[in-house]
Order: structure tokens, then C-alpha cells, then sequence
């Protein structure tokens, strides 16, 4: 089977996903798989690259991005399955995938309109929310927008947290205690989208969930995973400098609590439509589950959430790419 890697790309999150590709490339067993790397550049540029066994090497010099991307196209078009280990924005939210769907190739992950719902943190809320998944309480901010108005303010209360609606790794987000800073938090996420959520600060436990799905459409919810760190919030740093956080698989859950997780990752990912995999990420509050963000392309270095709760359940790295190969569709 000759499987393509997709990874790096033009978002925030390009040298994650060059880690997430890293061990993908490393963990993929090599005599059932003939792997065909390719990677976007910073600036849209594809590139084809040689599988020398456990690494990659790519050309240099570079065409523009619409001339490279037509090749990258002719190349996989011999591949039998693509996997897109792309995350943010022109990768995650279903423009790679709606490319590779016209050009008929199969792919691992969900479709396109799950990727781009799952890429845009309010359509998240709006749709879990019509199903009965819980979700913080926020305000968005649309090009234009500045400002909460004071009944919103009273509404969220402080802390809240500014987020562009589609990004990832917390990249542009800021916790703000003071409605004074609000501003240059909006500055910030900004840069990363038009449209800004304010969202009020949820108290409780951080806990992911897990979710793939078997090829006759099941679904499987791994062990929870709670996060703990001692940063203001997980950000960037403590999402990525080793050792700032620690993850605790399974996280200490009573019966009640773990059914509640695990119903509310499966609901998420029904209501999205997601296909092959998903992370879902909650609080766990003292009223119930709260659903704070997916990842329809979640991290998947070999310290990744994802890859590290299939691990706890039984199922190695090798084992979870077989897996998700041989859900593509
Ligand atoms: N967006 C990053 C890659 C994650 O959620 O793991
Ligand atoms: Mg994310």
C-alpha cells in the first residue's frame, strides 16, 4: 500500500505538524507501507519528497505554489490512501481534504464539512450545542465587532478568553483579567482570524477524549486523559515545552463522570460528522461536561494526547496507524 503523508502547510501550527508527521513517518511499518511524503512549505509551496526509510528528503529550489501543488496532485494520484497530518487552518478545516476528494483520492479523517466545522470554534458550539453537549458561554466578534457590551461583560465575568474561531495549539489566544486588556487581546487574535470568540472562563478539570472509528462505522472512545499544568492556562508553552504538563491516563474518573465523557465525545463526533478520529476536549465541571474545542487532526506526536491514550488502551503507535489507514475513504 503506498500511502502519502501530507504535513506542514501555511498555518500557525506548521512545525507541529512537521513533529506530528515526524512520527508518523517513523512509526509507519515500513514492510507494509511504501510512504510518499510530502510537505507544504510556509508558503504554500508542495513538496515532493523521497522516502529514505525513516526520513524524508525534499528538493530544493521551489515553483509557485499552484504549479507545485498540481505535481504534488500527479504524485498522489499514485498513492492509494492520503493522510493529511496538517493542522489549523488551510489543512485541518477541509480545504486539503475537498482537494483531495476532487481529485479522488482517499483520505484519512473526516470529510470536508466536519474539517471545516471542527477548524471554527463557534460552528463547534452552535452545532454540539443543538445536540445537547454543553458549551461555554461566549460572545463572537465578527470583522468590525470591538467590543463586549456591558450586559455581556456582567454575563461572562472574568477571566474570559479571547480566541480567533479557527486556529489551534492555543496560538492567538489570550486570558484576560481585566476588561482594560481586552483590546490588545483582540489585537492579538486578530492576526489569526477576522472572527474572535470572548469566552467566560469554565471552572474545572481539563479532560480528553479520544474517539475512532472502526470501518463498520463504530465508534471507540479511548481512556480519558486529564491535563494537568501549572501555567495560567494551556497555552502554547505549556502545550509544547516538555515537561510543562503531565497527562494522566486514565484520568481518576467516578462511573458517572466517565459515562458522561464518553457519551458526550461520541455525540460531538456524530453531530460534527466526523469520519476515522477525533479529539474532543472538556472541562469537567461540578454541573456536568462542558465541551471546550475538537481537534478533527489532533497533535499526533508520540507524546501527543491522541496517540498516548490509544497507547494506554492497548494500542501501539504502528497498530493506530494500520488503524487509520484502513479507515480512508
Ligand atoms: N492543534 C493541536 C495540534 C492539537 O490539538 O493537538
Ligand atoms: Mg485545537
Amino acid at each position: 500500500t503506498r500511502v502519502a503523508v501530507i504535513f506542514g502547510g501555511r498555518s500557525a501550527e506548521h512545525d507541529i505538524s512537521c513533529g506530528s508527521a515526524a512520527s508518523v513517518l517513523r512509526f509507519l511499518d515500513r514492510g507494509r507501507y511504501e510512504v510518499l511524503p510530502i510537505r507544504i512549505a510556509r508558503d504554500g509551496v508542495w513538496q515532493i519528497g523521497t522516502d529514505t526509510g525513516t526520513s524524508a528528503v525534499f528538493p530544493a529550489g521551489s515553483t509557485s505554489p499552484l504549479t507545485s501543488m498540481i505535481a504534488a496532485l500527479g504524485a498522489l494520484r499514485t498513492a492509494d490512501v492520503a493522510f493529511p497530518v496538517l493542522h489549523g487552518p488551510f489543512g485541518e478545516d477541509g480545504t486539503v481534504q475537498g482537494l483531495l476528494e476532487t481529485a479522488g483520492i482517499r483520505y484519512v479523517g473526516s470529510g470536508v464539512l466536519a474539517s471545516a466545522t471542527g477548524m471554527d470554534k463557534q460552528f463547534t458550539k452552535t452545532i454540539v450545542a443543538a445536540e445537547g453537549v454543553a458549551v461555554a458561554p461566549g460572545v463572537v466578534l465578527r470583522d468590525g465587532d470591538d467590543d463586549v457590551t456591558d450586559p455581556d461583560r456582567e454575563r461572562l465575568g472574568l477571566p474570559v478568553f479571547v480566541k480567533p474561531a479557527r486556529g489551534g495549539s492555543s496560538v492567538g489566544v489570550s486570558r484576560v483579567d481585566d476588561w482594560a486588556d481586552l483590546e490588545q487581546a483582540l489585537v492579538l487574535a486578530r492576526k489569526h482570524d477576522t472572527k474572535v470568540l470572548v469566552e467566560a472562563a469554565v471552572d474545572g478539570r481539563e479532560v480528553d477524549l479520544a474517539v475512532l472509528q472502526r470501518t463498520d462505522g463504530t465508534l471507540d472512545v479511548g481512556p480519558a486523559l486529564e491535563i494537568r499544568h501549572g501555567a495560567s492556562f494551556f497555552d502554547f508553552d505549556a502545550k509544547y515545552t516538555p515537561g510543562a504538563a503531565e497527562f494522566v491516563i486514565p484520568a481518576d474518573l467516578d462511573q458517572v463522570q466517565r459515562g458522561q465523557l464518553e457519551d458526550a465525545a461520541r455525540r460531538v463526533f456524530t453531530a460534527l460528522g466526523c469520519a476515522g478520529l477525533l479529539r474532543a476536549d472538556f472541562f469537567l465541571t461540578a454541573g456536568g461536561v462542558v465541551l471546550n474545542e475538537v481537534n478533527t487532526l489532533p497533535g499526533l506526536t508520540e507524546l501527543s494526547q491522541f496517540p498516548r491514550i490509544w497507547r494506554a488502551a492497548g494500542m501501539p503507535y504502528p497498530e493506530l496507524l494500520d488503524h487509520l489507514l484502513s479507515t480512508a475513504r
